[in-house]
Formats: structure tokens, sequence, C-alpha cells
């Protein structure tokens, strides 16, 4: 698909009012996407939007909580209806919780696993099946066939790799990047595209917005202040995931790895399950 196609195209961005999120709305919009910018803070969504408009052709910002069924689905309802079915998907939003497993308590894991993997699902499974039947729908050109679309999950490195720091962060993950590769199988035929993208670490507010459930509040505050710390030294811009994920649009990429750690645990996961596992016990960074 030439990069041409994102001019009229329609992007849903899930997360979108920070980081990752808010880089990859702007980079689509850059692009010639109009974006609905989608994100449990309205404010945020509504920043980005402001921002894309600057680059491009701008967008509408809405207020959804991924994690919840029912307010999914009036979402995607309410963008099918407004504007129509969308071309491209980005599932970004996500949290972090950080900290030992046997620490980690069900509201935390309820937390997590409601925003990381179920937010996925559903923007997977509601837009996933507008698509399909939007393209079904049209009528067979074999010389030229019809673009079915674009579904992009943000994973992150954490999939490839255990650790100890993150137990529960890096089983959501995972379970992205498998849902990922299931689907994109399942879709092949319907011209859509899956991607799952698995980013190391990257300057966001992530650490400031993320969990940590170390017994004591000093701890915690430790722990929060040395995820902050290595991820500002590590300095990885959000926009050069956002240039990724446009480059997966494109090529139609089934996994694509960022930055050194990300390609890094990708390759280890494959050539060396030893060494990761190693890696795996290291424990958070001193600070
Ligand atoms: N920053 C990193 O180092 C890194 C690395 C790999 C993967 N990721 C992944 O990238 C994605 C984006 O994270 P980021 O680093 O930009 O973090 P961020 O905290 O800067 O942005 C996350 C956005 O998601 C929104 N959000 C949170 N819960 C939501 C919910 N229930 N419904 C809708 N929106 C919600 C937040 O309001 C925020 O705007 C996440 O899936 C994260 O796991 C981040």
């Amino acid at each position: 698909m030439p990069l041409a196609h994102f001019d009229g195209a329609l992007a849903v961005v899930t997360g979108a009012g920070s980081g990752i999120g808010r880089a990859t709305a702007v980079a689509l919009a850059g692009h010639g996407a109009s974006v609905i910018a989608a994100d449990i803070d309205l404010p945020s969504a509504e920043e980005t939007v402001a921002v894309a408009k600057t680059v491009g052709a701008g967008g509408t910002a809405y207020q959804v909580d991924v994690s919840d069924a029912e307010a999914m689905g009036t979402f995607a309802a309410e963008v099918k209806e407004a504007h129509r079915v969308p071309d491209i998907v980005v599932n970004n939003a996500g949290i972090a919780v950080a900290g030992p497993f046997l620490d980690t308590g069900l509201d935390d894991w309820d937390r997590i696993l409601g925003v990381n993997l179920w937010g996925v699902v559903h923007g997977s499974r509601l837009f996933g099946k507008q698509m399909r039947d939007r393209v079904h729908a049209l009528p067979n050109k074999p010389d030229k066939p019809n673009f079915g679309g674009h579904i992009v999950n943000v994973a992150s490195a954490a999939a490839f790799a255990p650790w100890r720091v993150m137990p529960a962060y890096c089983t959501t993950k995972s379970a992205v990047l498998m849902l990922s590769e299931c689907l994109r199988a399942e879709l092949a035929g319907s011209r859509i595209g899956v991607t799952a993208v698995c980013p190391g670490f990257v300057s966001t507010d992530i650490v400031e917005h993320g969990t940590y459930v170390e017994d004591d509040a000093s701890a915690r505050d430790r722990l929060r202040r040395r995820g902050q710390k290595a991820i500002s030294l590590r300095n990885y811009p959000p926009e050069k995931v956002a240039e990724r994920i446009v480059h997966a649009i494109i090529k139609n990429k089934a996994v694509v790895p960022v930055n050194f750690e990300g390609h890094l645990l990708h390759t280890l996961s494959r050539v060396s399950p030893a060494t990761v596992r190693l890696l795996a016990r290291i424990p958070a960074p001193r600070g």
C-alpha cells in the first residue's frame, strides 16, 4: 500500500492522549489520515487532535475506557455512525504494574488485564468485524483487491522476555502478541493486516502513570523513581515508535520490535532462551 493511501483514511488510536498514542495519531494525521483520538482522559485526547490539526487533517476526540466492554461497543458504533468504518485501528492504550508477582493483588491484575488485554480484545473484535463486513460487502476485483484495513496492537519488548520486576505487564504483553498473530492469520483472507508492535523503553509518562506493588510506600517511590530515571536516560522518543507504526502499516509487518532492547530481546528469545531466563532475574535498576 503506497503512502498516498493514508490520504482520506480514517484512523482510530486508543490511549491517544499521551506518549506513543499521541505521537502515532499525529504521525498518521501527517500522512493524510483523519484521526479518531480516544482516551480515558478526554482533555488529553482533545489536545492531540489540536496538534494533529497543525500537521494534517486533524480529527475528533472521544472519551472511552478501553477496558469497559459496553463503552467500547458504544464507541465503535458511534465511530461507524458519525464517520464510517475505520481503515486503521491502533490499540495502544496501556498501563504498567510493576513489582513482585506474590505482591500483585487481584485488583491490580484486574486493572492491567482490563486495559492491556481486554482493551485490545475489544478494539480488535469490534473494529475487526466492521472492517471484515465492509470488505466482504464490496464487489470482488481480482485485478485490484480492496484494502480491508489494518489493526496495530501495541505490545512491548516485554512480550518476548520474562522479567521478575514486571510479571503482570509481561503477561499481558505476551498475550497481546499471541492474539495479534492469531488474528493476523484469521483476517489475512479479508485483506486486513494485523501488526504487533514491540518497543523497548520509550520516554513517555507510562512510569508516572504506573502502579507499584511493593509493600511499603518508600519502596514503591523508589521503584517509580528508578523507572523514571531509566526511561529518561534511555531517551527514546515516542515519535520514533510512531514512525515504525506507520512503516508497519505500509509494509503490512507481522511483528515489529522497536529500538535496541526491542531487537535484542526479540533475537535472544529465539536464539538463546536460556540467556533470556538469566536476564529475567535482574532486579529493578538502582537509583
Ligand atoms: N513507554 C514505554 O517504555 C513502552 C514500551 C513498550 C510498550 N509500551 C506500550 O505503549 C502503549 C502506550 O504507552 P505510553 O508509554 O505511551 O504511556 P502513556 O502513559 O504516556 O500513555 C498511555 C495513554 O493511555 C491512556 N489510557 C490509560 N488507561 C486507559 C483506558 N482504560 N482507556 C483508554 N485510555 C487509557 C492514558 O490516559 C494515556 O493517555 C502502552 O500499551 C504501553 O504498554 C510502552
